[in-house]
């Protein structure tokens, strides 16, 4: 299959406003320079997503991510990537209240070449939007089901299952436009909610376990190419079989070290 290489010279928030009823787009994770040059020519967007801190770090949640463990993994990203679109992901407890969320945004700023930052929270939080948009920062906003909530709501609960739920997210979707968010992600909701929030805004809603109603996807990369063994969501498409391609390649150079096949004439000095 031939490569097709996104079109942009560099992304910026216009070109990602303007996709909305244009083009889909795709956005993927990456925690590091090597994926993250991988990906940088054919996705959108990079999000540097607090999930690392379950995939690469082991962790049971997000929760415990902090800010400085997120520029590392930025400035790597943003290394390997220097021409990607690259959002970074606020930890939980780093934007508590307005004042806070500026004085780490622009931390975030200083320190790494991120073009936006990802803020979790609806309504409760478009007052927070609106300070650091005010602010100049880009904010991409994320409802639905935010798994920095995972404790206080008692677990990953999908959302949009009743009217009046569907009614919230469509609340929460206009106020964080209306805070000055350039784009929503809006993850785990059934499809009738993806549907109706992406045409209740104006700004690009880019879905995960949503549906295909929104106006792209994003895909943490670890899941999507079958390294993350733990548990498969629903919404998940293995690409590739990581795991089972890793564990095989490794194990092909173990037998050939116990075989003395490895190194070779043609792979010593
Ligand atoms: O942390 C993350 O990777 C995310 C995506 C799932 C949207 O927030």
């Amino acid at each position: 299959m031939s490569i097709i290489k996104n079109d942009f010279e560099k992304m910026h928030i216009t070109k990602i406003k303007n996709a909305k009823n244009n083009k889909k787009l795709t956005m993927i994770t990456a925690y590091d320079a090597l994926f993250a040059k991988l990906f940088e020519e054919i996705a959108d967007m990079i999000l540097v997503g607090d999930s690392l801190n379950m995939s690469f770090a082991g962790q049971k949640d997000t929760l415990s991510a902090t800010l400085d463990q997120m520029i590392y993994h930025t400035k790597a990203v943003c290394t390997g990537a220097p021409r990607a679109f690259v959002v970074f992901d606020m930890p939980f407890g780093t934007y508590i209240n307005k004042d806070e969320a500026l004085r780490n945004a622009i931390k975030v700023y200083n320190s790494t070449n991120a073009a936006a930052i990802k803020i979790e929270g609806g309504e409760d939080r478009a007052h927070i939007v609106k300070h650091l948009t005010s602010n100049s920062i880009a904010v991409m906003g994320h409802i639905g089901l935010m798994p920095q909530y995972v404790r206080s709501e008692g677990g990953y609960k999908v959302r949009g299952k009743s009217q009046e739920d569907i009614q919230q997210l469509i609340k929460d979707a206009k106020a964080i436009e209306e805070a000055g968010a350039f784009v929503l992600v809006v993850e785990g909701v059934k499809k009738e909610a993806a549907q109706k929030i992406t045409q209740a805004v104006s700004i690009p809603v880019i879905g995960i376990g949503a549906g295909n109603v929104t106006d792209g996807q994003v895909l943490v990369w670890s899941d999507m190419l079958g390294f993350f063994e733990e548990f498969k969501p629903k919404f998940v498409r293995h690409y590739l079989n990581g795991a089972k391609l890793v564990k095989e390649a490794v194990n092909q150079y173990r037998n050939d070290v116990q075989e003395k096949s490895f190194p070779s004439k043609d792979e010593e000095y």
